[in-house]
């Protein structure tokens, strides 16, 4: 136990509120809930909080999509965030949301400080528009053809296969995501937040307060100038009003961050405890942010200097991670390896993706990969072979032969190495080293079961009159497992409850002594190992579940596809709606590209006799030469639609996730053109 307990307050960042917790955030929340966890088992009193990032364009766009309110949106996110992150044991104090009455006057009052202290500017810019959604665009809600080397349908602000970087205003072609107009140039009058008045107070502070790695970064930051941030959106925009200014609203990013605050103060309402003593500028509490290296920029600069201008306490520390990879590779939807956190519980527990990103995870900002091979052998072998065996292996005897008693502690005892490794494997955690921490663990257990090989317990358990000797080892083997499980469970909150429960135990003490003269409870099986199929179980599950989304809930449509689909949730249909298709077999003629499309491909189809054609949005997914002479299913009675390119005669059906994910549903062998799906 530490002399004096620290008071501590920990976040993770907050989650946009308009998507589902996937893998790849976890790395962080359990990250931090780990941390937290032990924290609170050295005795320490850490607070851990966070919200669902509620704000912005996308949230009210993609509302708006689904025809409800930002509101029923948010609200239904949160819930599936809070039932996620549940089933993940990440044990949050709070869990609340930036759309809440303290955020906002948390907002309020530290933007006007800011502009009271005269770190706020106005100026004048000119921003891409969509003239029919009467709206300004944000970059990534403008697509065109990249500038530089004329690649289509790319993001208003980089190209994604030439990686140039460019303002929305140079695309060449550009159109409105939201609508599909052309936009316009407009101006309007935005809130600046004067960043490089805290240049001298940041360069203070990050020496003492980021990673090593970070520091360099930050000086790349300082060295190029620290420019002024555009603090404020013109409505319609989903987030708070600026006090002084109707129709401004402050950027999500602005609110967010202080949703860190408001989730805290609606915590300390409900646990009657003083704010102000964990926020004021002089605060003696400790104040630590988790985030992903990508949202450094905000964390370590906007962040601190806004807290500075406001005259609240800075951060302590950020603590930066890196991404995750699955296999070596980005995440990705067609191979399945972009696990949503719900498709994981539904084939694995918790617990295992807890010890495997522990047993990966430094304190620097390196990526973390996520090889489900080795995540399987892993677990299995650590955590079931050798730390769940050392109690299996022990208990059976303490049970049938010793009426649960472990009896007295045998000389010298073998475990004072284990109990001693305590203070270094609480130093690994305490630095953020749970790799270290866990291989620390990890050859105790091996000690452990090197002794149990050594003692032969089954052996003496047949012989008469070894019968001490058999309690004391299977006493030792315990011992071993408590402690281990003791230095485990911030990684592994269940089975360290499960654990009490079988040792008989109220709480798992960092320091402690052996057991002795202690009756403990029957043993029942803690972990199962992973076996090769539920992962693959898992991966196929995965991609069902992204398509399934992919086809309920589209993008922001292009143009085109505004073009070719009108309404892309459909509505129920009866039987009798849908037996008026006339599905059939169609062999792909010919393929073309259409001449100023992106998406489409222009096909000619054989329907045995008949020939339709038919255009269809799957260029990006593939080339037509490799689509001619293949089969594939069409509506063939679809009314005929005029588009911007000749008429349309039919409809094709494909299936997946989208980009190059599409695939043409093939008829199997056998099929002839013209032949009606039943
Ligand atoms: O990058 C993100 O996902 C943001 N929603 C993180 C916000 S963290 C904090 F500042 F609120
Ligand atoms: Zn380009």
């Amino acid at each position: 136990m530490t002399d004096k307990q620290r008071k501590i307050l920990v976040t993770s960042a907050l989650p946009y509120a308009n998507g589902p917790i996937h893998l790849g955030h976890l790395v962080e929340y359990i990250q931090t809930d780990i941390w937290t966890r032990f924290q609170n088992q050295r005795g320490n009193h850490c607070t851990y909080v966070c919200a669902d990032d509620a704000h912005g364009t996308p949230i009210m766009l993609k509302a708006d999509q689904m025809g409800i309110t930002p509101e029923a949106l948010i609200s239904q996110v949160s819930q599936e965030h809070q039932r996620d992150f549940a089933g993940f044991m990440v044990g949050f104090d709070n869990y609340y949301s930036t759309h809440s009455e303290e955020n906002k006057y948390f907002a309020s009052l530290i933007y006007t400080r800011l502009r009271d202290g005269g770190h706020i500017a106005k100026k004048t810019i000119t921003q891409a528009y969509d003239p029919e959604k009467e709206m300004f665009l944000p970059d990534r809600f403008v697509k065109g053809d990249c500038p530089k080397c004329g690649a289509q349908d790319q993001y208003g602000d980089s190209c994604e296969v030439c990686g140039a970087t460019y303002s929305p205003v140079e695309l060449k072609n550009a159109y409105s995501a939201v609508s599909g107009a052309k936009p316009i140039e407009k101006e309007s009058e935005h809130y600046f937040f004067k960043l490089a008045d805290f240049e001298n107070t940041l360069r203070n502070w990050v020496d003492s307060c980021v990673q090593e790695q970070m520091i360099h970064k930050l000086n790349e930051w300082f060295e190029s100038g620290l420019q002024n941030w555009d603090i404020s959106r013109d409505a319609p925009y989903w987030g708070f009003e600026i006090p002084d200014a109707p129709g401004k609203y402050f950027y999500v990013w602005l609110d967010a961050p202080i949703g860190y605050m408001a989730s805290f103060k609606n915590w300390c309402e409900k646990n009657s405890v003083d704010f102000d003593e964990y926020w004021n500028e002089a605060s003696d509490t400790e104040l630590y942010h988790f985030i992903g290296k990508d949202i450094a920029y905000f964390h370590t600069l906007f962040w601190p200097a806004m807290l500075e201008g406001a005259g609240f306490r800075k951060p302590t520390k950020v603590f930066c991670h890196g991404f995750l990879t699955v296999n070596g590779q980005k995440m990705s939807k067609s191979r399945g390896t972009f696990i949503m956190a719900e498709t994981y519980l539904k084939h694995l527990r918790p617990e295992y993706l807890r010890y495997y990103f522990a047993a990966k995870l430094g304190s620097g900002i390196d990526d973390i990969d996520l090889s489900l091979d080795d995540f399987r052998m892993r677990v299995n072998a650590d955590l079931v072979n050798k730390v769940v065996n050392i109690a299996s292996r022990c208990a059976g005897f303490i049970h049938k032969k010793f009426a649960g008693d472990l009896g007295s502690i045998p000389e010298p005892f073998k475990i004072k190495d284990a109990i001693n490794a305590g203070e270094k494997i609480a130093a690994a955690y305490e630095n953020r080293e749970y790799a270290k921490a866990m291989r620390i663990i990890m050859s105790i257990a091996d000690q452990a079961n090197r002794y149990i090989d050594e003692k032969e317990p089954w052996v003496i358990a047949k012989q008469e009159g070894r019968e001490k000797e058999l309690q004391g080892i299977c006493n030792t083997g315990i011992n071993y497992f408590r402690t281990i499980i003791t230095y485990l469970a911030p990684v592994l909150p269940q089975v360290a409850e499960d654990v009490k429960k079988f040792l008989n135990l109220e709480t798992l003490e960092w320091n402690h002594q052996p057991l002795f003269n202690h009756k403990i409870n029957k043993f029942k099986p803690l972990m199962q190992r992973i076996e090769e199929d539920t992962i693959s179980a898992m991966i196929e599950d995965s991609k069902a579940t992204l398509a399934a989304i992919a086809a309920t809930t589209p993008s922001a449509p292009s143009a085109e596809e505004t073009e070719l689909q009108k309404n892309p949730v459909a509505d129920e249909v009866t039987f009798d709606d849908f037996a008026k298709l006339d599905l059939r077999v169609a062999r792909i003629a010919r393929a073309e590209h259409v001449k100023g499309a992106d998406k489409l491909l222009q096909l000619t189809l054989d329907l045995g006799g008949e020939t339709r054609n038919v255009f269809a949005g799957i260029k990006s997914a593939y080339n037509p030469e490799d689509l001619e002479g293949k089969l594939t299913v069409m509506v063939a009675n679809l009314a005929p639609r005029k588009m911007k390119f000749g008429m349309s005669e039919g409809m094709v059906l494909a299936a997946g996730p989208g980009g190059k994910d599409l695939w043409i549903l093939e008829p199997h062998e056998g099929a002839q053109p013209g032949m009606r799906i039943m």
